[in-house]
């Protein structure tokens, strides 16, 4: 016989439990005062475009809800008084596109202010790179249908789409099309307020698509390419299911040190992702604490190319607040439209994506994604700290608990190097952090190593020794303090002499009550 490459240990992941199959009934969907939900639930029919809920648009600009572009209260100066932007936009945006100059003037009308500053070079060199027939398509075709699909807002966004705020949980049903002309509104950089950090939003994503536009950057192109499909998608044929965005603040948090808690079940493999593997299951975006992090701007990692291949994501950034460290946000049913080649720079559109996971009760595809933010190091040392410790398990278990559902309602979570990329985490640190959060909360771990083979024996040799000695989740936190002490706190160098599973390893095996350790006599 030949080698057999090893690509994963631990459970079969046919053994873990995935959503739709393990869920519970779903109640009715129905608005409440933690539950705002856009659409008509007592229409909801499958395959039909749900109905805005109410009939006419209400009209709220104030400090609690989005300020939507066709807000009466949405003016803008001139000589001798104030005018309605909206009217401006509506006026501006019908009106035919010959050139991308035409799209870049548009958008400069009803945003004057930025005339000088903002840059297009992203959008000319798209548009020169295409074959004359699909330029003549886009600018004659595609443009106009956003556009339309834009300038409908008043009748699609009838409802005041509140803000998630810090620091309270609270929940956001849209339907798919509502959600493409949100962000229909964002390409055309349209949302007002949204264009200076300094302002009252300082605190909240960018939204509008003006920084994609900008700069020379080919990986600029891809994007555009990737978010320009998804919207030839849905002018061409508009989805009809639903998506919700919750954001989930705790306030109550596993006590780690005393924690009984025994490891879940682990299915490690060094190949594949989090979005072809782990479908059904809780699929985590590592997050920036702005949602989204630079999608709409240079970014193009592991958070980034989600929301571009699932670009309903993106309106998550036009409500919710930056995360705080007790708060996720769960954003379920959006689709995903494309498939991507190559990662950061060599990122590419690859080709279109027939997304058929089935729908729920609420007509929602069955994904699930949590956006978690982790922390960002500097140094290697600083994260064996066990304030920063806390800090990621509680964010990992805010991402990963689900109040009140029973385990065998849980899928498993879907995970990765979260944190080690762009952060500077410690990708064995940051698994076995994530073991323990998934263990309070309820769950088995789906870890992704991304072509890391030796993670994965690592993560999977650690996993079995924690499981065979059955050593508590306090029990391994209680280790994690003692390696900060031993190994890190006083640690003269960039990184500490003994490894971390090392050092585990060591200590759980001449532990005395371990069934592991050399002082067990196991001959008698
Ligand atoms: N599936 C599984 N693993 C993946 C995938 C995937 N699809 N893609 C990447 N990885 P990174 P961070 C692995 O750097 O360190 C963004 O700008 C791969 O090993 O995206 O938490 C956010 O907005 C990769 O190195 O996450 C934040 O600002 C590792 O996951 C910031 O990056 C980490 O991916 C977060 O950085």
């Amino acid at each position: 016989g030949g080698d057999v490459r090893v690509t994963w240990l631990g459970t079969p992941i046919s053994e873990l439990r995935r959503t739709p199959a393990c869920s519970p009934p779903l109640p009715p969907l129905r608005a409440s005062d933690t539950h705002t939900v856009a659409i008509r639930t007592d229409l909801l029919r499958l395959g039909e475009v749900p109905v805005p809920y109410p009939t006419r648009f209400k009209d709220a600009w104030d400090d609690v809800n989005v300020k939507m572009p066709c807000s009466e209260k949405n003016l803008f100066p001139v000589e001798d008084g104030v005018q309605s932007r909206w009217a401006l936009i509506e006026k501006t945006l019908s009106q035919s596109f010959r050139s991308s100059r035409d799209v870049k003037d548009a958008i400069l009308k009803y945003n004057a202010a930025h005339a000088k500053k903002w840059d297009f070079t992203a959008l000319y060199s798209f548009v020169k790179g295409l074959e004359s027939e699909e330029a003549e398509q886009l600018l004659g075709r595609l443009l106009p249908d956003i556009a339309r699909l834009a300038l409908n807002a008043e009748q699609l966004i009838t409802q005041p789409v509140p803000l998630l705020k810090a620091g309270q949980s609270h929940s956001i049903t849209l339907s798919q099309e509502q959600v493409a002309c949100l962000l229909a509104n964002a390409f055309f950089c349209t949302f007002p307020r949204r264009n200076s950090r300094k302002s009252e939003y300082f605190n909240y994503p960018d939204i509008n698509f003006c920084r994609l536009f900008e700069g020379s950057s080919p990986r600029k192109v891809e994007k555009l390419k990737t978010l320009l499909w998804y919207f030839k998608q849905v002018t061409e044929n508009m989805p009809t299911g639903l998506v919700t965005f919750t954001r989930q603040c705790l306030n109550r948090f596993p006590d780690w040190e005393s924690s009984q808690q025994r490891l879940t079940r682990l299915h490690i493999t060094c190949e594949g992702t989090i979005e072809d593997q782990g479908h059904g299951m809780l699929q985590v975006d590592f997050a920036n604490r702005f949602v989204g992090g630079g999608v709409t701007a240079a970014g193009l990692v592991q958070e980034e190319i989600r929301f571009l291949i699932n670009p309903e994501l993106i309106v998550s950034r036009l409500f919710t607040e930056s995360l705080q460290s007790n708060e996720c946000l769960i954003i379920t049913g959006t689709e995903q439209y494309s498939r991507y080649r190559g990662y950061a720079e060599t990122y590419k559109w690859d080709e279109g994506c027939d997304d058929q996971t089935p729908r729920d009760r609420w007509q929602r595809r069955c994904t699930e994604i949590v956006a978690i933010d982790a922390l960002k190091f500097r140094s290697f040392l600083e994260q064996f700290h066990p304030e920063r410790m806390t800090r990621e398990l509680n964010k990992a278990y805010c991402g990963f608990a689900r109040p009140g559902m029973p385990r065998q309602h849980l899928s498993a979570v879907a995970t990765g190097n979260w944190g080690c990329g762009v952060f500077g985490g410690d990708a064995r640190l940051k698994a076995l952090l994530q073991m323990l959060a998934a263990a309070e909360a309820g769950r088995d771990v789906v870890y992704f190593t991304f072509g890391d083979a030796a993670l994965m024996t690592d993560v999977h040799r650690m996993h079995t020794l924690l499981t065979d000695t059955n050593v508590s989740v306090g029990t391994v936190y209680s280790l994690l303090e003692e390696y900060f002490i031993c190994e890190c706190r006083d640690c003269p160098n960039r990184r500490p002499t003994v490894g971390l599973y090392a050092f585990i390893a060591e200590r759980v095996m001449n532990d005395p009550d371990s069934d592991l350790s050399p002082t067990h006599t196991h001959d008698d």
